[in-house]
């Protein structure tokens, strides 16, 4: 089926070949609390949900190469040209993984993961039809919790303050993520606001003025 698949969409291939994507989440799976293997190194794993281009993604990785890097997305072409931007900046600490992130509990251990980065995810409509596509659920958020190691972050950001309320709102009913920032308009109100940093949709969003909803989630010590 994939072969019929191939000959219409050239970044299939590409990224099958290429060195720096896992394309098969089997193999994915099989790495889960081995990822330090993995890198030949124990430093610290950061994570970004949905890299699409690769800007913020391969500057994180050339700025930080005493950090590990594993980027998730779904689609072959934005996979590929990330893979290939990144490379082009430096090689050695990173890996682009094609799997929904929604599979987080099954590549990482409980404690794997220092820092993730989720930044302008699909919201979906609110119709029930649509919500089960969202990233965010009670499921996920506990997930996350699990993977992540205590003392460390996780870093949301969205367009969307209907979304962003109702991942609040889940997020508070969970109870174990400690908020440590949250805004409703972040360049305004959060201190160190870095506009050189940015991933592509929020420099679209900046150029229309729109307001960015911020969370950073905490794991206190369990
Ligand atoms: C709205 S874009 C935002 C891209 C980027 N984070 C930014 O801020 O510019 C969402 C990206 O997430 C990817 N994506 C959507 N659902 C996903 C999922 N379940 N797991 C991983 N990536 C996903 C999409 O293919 C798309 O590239």
């Amino acid at each position: 089926m994939i072969e019929k698949y191939k000959e219409i969409n050239a970044y299939i291939q590409k990224v099958e070949d290429s060195e720096k994507i896992i394309d098969k989440e089997s193999e994915a799976f099989e790495k889960k609390w081995k990822w330090n293997n993995y890198f030949w190194n124990t430093n610290d794993i950061i994570v970004e949900i949905g890299t699409w281009l690769w800007n913020f993604f391969s500057g994180e990785v050339s700025k930080n190469n005493d950090k590990n890097f594993i980027g998730f997305e779904i689609r072959y072409k934005r996979l590929f040209v990330t893979a290939e931007k990144t490379l082009e900046k430096w090689w050695v600490n990173f890996v682009l993984i094609k799997s929904m992130a929604q599979n987080i509990d099954k590549i990482f251990e409980k404690n794997e993961v220092s820092l993730t980065y989720i930044f302008f995810p699909d919201p979906w409509d609110k119709k029930d039809r649509q919500r089960k596509h969202r990233l965010w659920t009670l499921e996920f958020i506990s997930n996350l919790y699990d993977i992540t190691k205590s003392w460390w972050s996780v870093i949301f950001k969205t367009d969307h303050k209907w979304y962003f309320d109702d991942t609040l709102e889940l997020i508070n009913k969970f109870s174990k993520w400690n908020i440590e920032k949250l805004s409703y308009d972040y360049e305004v109100e959060i201190e160190n606001f870095d506009k050189k940093n940015l991933t592509e949709f929020e420099s679209i969003f900046r150029e229309h003025k729109m307001k960015i909803n911020y969370l950073e989630l905490k794991k206190l010590k369990t």
